[in-house]
């Protein structure tokens, strides 16, 4: 009787530790196919960007960033990597600019948006996630 509910105890207790950490395991999985069905075409599959990314192109509008820490996305909170992809960049850069960023908010539901971003985050180096954290507070 004691050592069942010992056993019950530590399977409560391992419970409670892990939840957070499926939990964020299955976002940053739903993440990950939401950049690869979404994101990627522009993106670059390993978040690499499109080359010469800092040069306009032709139309006068900038290429894809790469999002990996190469790239200056760990450089935003969590609010504006979220806006801007919800939103696109319109509202940061003016009702004028012309970008070739999409605003997904008819296209992702916010969660699958949150899921794509901590999934980019996921793939960054400790010293980009902790600036990115210094950021979000
Ligand atoms: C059709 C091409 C295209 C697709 C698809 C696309 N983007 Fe972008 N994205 C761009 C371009 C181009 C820029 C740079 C725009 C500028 O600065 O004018 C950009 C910029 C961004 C930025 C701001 C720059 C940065 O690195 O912080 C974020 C965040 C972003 N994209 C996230 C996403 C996410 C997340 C997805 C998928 C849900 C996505 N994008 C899909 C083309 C695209």
């Amino acid at each position: 009787m004691i050592a069942a509910l010992i056993g019950a105890a530590i399977i409560a207790a391992l419970l409670v530790l892990e939840f957070p950490r499926l939990r964020e395991a299955r976002q940053i999985a739903l993440g990950q196919s939401v950049y690869a069905a979404n994101c990627a075409s522009c993106h670059g599959k390993q978040l690499e960007g499109q080359p010469d990314w800092q040069t306009p192109l032709p139309s006068g509008r900038l290429p894809a960033p790469p999002h990996d820490a190469s790239g200056h996305t760990w450089h935003h909170s969590d609010e504006v990597l979220f806006n801007v992809t919800r939103n696109g960049l319109k509202p940061y850069a003016g009702e004028n600019y012309e970008s070739d960023m999409p605003a997904f908010a008819g296209t992702l539901k916010d969660d699958e948006i949150r899921a794509a971003i901590e999934f980019i985050k996921s793939t960054w180096p400790e010293r980009e996630r902790e600036y990115q954290r210094q950021m979000t507070r």
